[in-house]
């Protein structure tokens, strides 16, 4: 009886340190010692399996794609249709005709802001939050430019939640959309999507989510946020650069024009004037990146080979001793407590530069972000320059976390 209930609220085991076998990059030292890689939110790394992949893709069926009459070409195309199926199951997408191919999340934005032109007038408002990254404001400031709409940011609290009574008063009656990240970059907030979503389909609002920093850590359900669009970026969840996806409902991509002219997203082309090619294809112009299409598809099966419950479990673990360990440092002062958060720790040190602390970080091989993390408007809130970002992936070590701060009572000590 009593190891049935045991069983039942024990934690989840996650071997960590078979995890970190399967990636190659950290077990190097960096200036003389052992690698500590807490830069995660920048760029993950990358699993064996991905780097096989990619080198398997280039060195047995590399063609291009949807047009070679011969075996290497249906060999590329099929690696790169099936690793587009993987992103739909990946996000429960209803069809991967809904799954677009982008260079990462920053390019969807812009794609989806170029769509939408039409669908704004002088007076509209396009509602973004304060925590966002530049890739989703700027491409929504150069929007209102264009169409005389009026971009509004949601306020956020001094913990770093986004502001519900700000978001209640700004969704008004000339809210045209609304966008903002599922998870902050700069502070590791999860924004609670699906309720605001809701909020803002009942007044008719398209609705934009950047997910770059939700899909390393969590499951995402494109369905049951009900969101109208969702990015994210493959390098920030274990594949490669220079891939990312937009998921589109897809009466809105229908409608959308095309972003960018050439191959593949023609239907016919002739000098009297061109039809365009059906989903996805009309938003992919020219040779897509196949290889990191199949990178992508390949970080995906890494990631459902994993219990991800108690891939989760861990990580809160790492963040629970990085925040137990915070008083241990004088001086030091995290920058975002909300409720819910992924493992991502942004600090100041009272005395201390932060880029002074990622170079001394540096020198002990432990790698952090520093400065304003794209997310200047954020920064300004708080009034400060920036912080110390140590964000952190499911292949981290609770003895990593203890070396980082190993080290800052070390530099605050001979530093501050
Ligand atoms: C929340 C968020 N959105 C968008 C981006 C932009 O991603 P990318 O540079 O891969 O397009 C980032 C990158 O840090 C991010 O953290």
């Amino acid at each position: 009886m009593s190891s049935v209930s045991t069983a039942k609220t024990a934690p989840p085991q996650f071997d960590v340190e078979a995890v970190r076998r399967d990636f190659p990059t950290l077990s190097q030292q960096v200036n003389g010692k052992p690698l500590v890689y807490l830069d995660n939110g920048a760029s993950s790394q990358r699993p064996e399996a991905v780097l096989l992949a990619m080198d398997r893709y280039y060195r047995e069926m590399h063609s291009n794609v949807h047009r070679g009459a011969h075996t290497l070409g249906d060999r590329a195309t099929n690696a790169f249709e099936s690793a587009r199926e993987k992103v739909q199951k990946f996000l429960n997408a209803p069809s991967s005709r809904q799954i677009i191919w982008t260079r990462g999340a920053t390019e969807a934005i812009n794609l989806v802001a170029n769509g939408l032109t039409e669908k704004l007038k002088p007076g509209d408002e396009i509602l973004l939050s304060q925590m966002e990254h530049h890739a989703n404001i700027v491409p929504w400031q150069i929007l209102a430019e264009r169409t005389g709409a009026k971009v509004v940011p949601i306020g956020v609290t001094p913990e770093g939640e986004l502001d519900r009574e700000s978001f209640h008063c700004l969704l008004g009656e000339r809210t045209r959309i609304l966008a903002f990240n599922h998870v902050s970059n700069a502070l590791g907030t999860i924004n609670p999507v699906a309720d605001m979503v809701a909020k803002a389909k009942a007044q008719g609002v398209i609705t934009l989510i950047d997910g770059a920093q939700a899909v390393p850590h969590f499951q995402v359900d494109v369905q049951a946020l009900d969101c109208d669009f969702y990015v994210f970026s493959a390098h920030k969840m274990f594949g490669p650069t220079g891939i990312g996806i937009l998921y589109g409902k897809a009466d809105l991509l229908e409608a959308m024009p095309p972003w960018q002219g050439g191959g593949e997203m023609i239907e016919r082309v002739s000098f009297a004037g061109t039809t365009y090619n059906t989903l996805p294809y009309k938003f992919e112009a020219g040779t897509p990146a196949v290889a990191e299409a199949v990178g992508l598809g390949a970080a995906i099966d890494y990631l459902a080979s994993l219990d991800r419950g108690a891939m989760e479990a861990a990580e809160n673990a790492l963040l629970r001793r990085a925040n137990d360990l915070v008083a241990s440092v004088p001086g030091m002062t995290v920058v975002g407590t909300a409720a819910n958060k992924v493992p991502v720790m942004s600090f100041t040190i009272e005395g201390l530069h932060p880029s002074d602390i990622g170079t001394l970080l540096d020198q002990q091989g432990i790698a952090v972000r520093t400065g304003h993390h794209c997310a200047m408007p954020l920064m300004e809130f708080y009034e400060i320059p920036g912080t110390a970002r140590a964000s952190f992936a499911f292949y981290n070590t609770l003895e990593e976390v203890e070396q980082l701060f190993t080290a800052l009572r070390k530099i605050q000590s001979r530093f501050a």
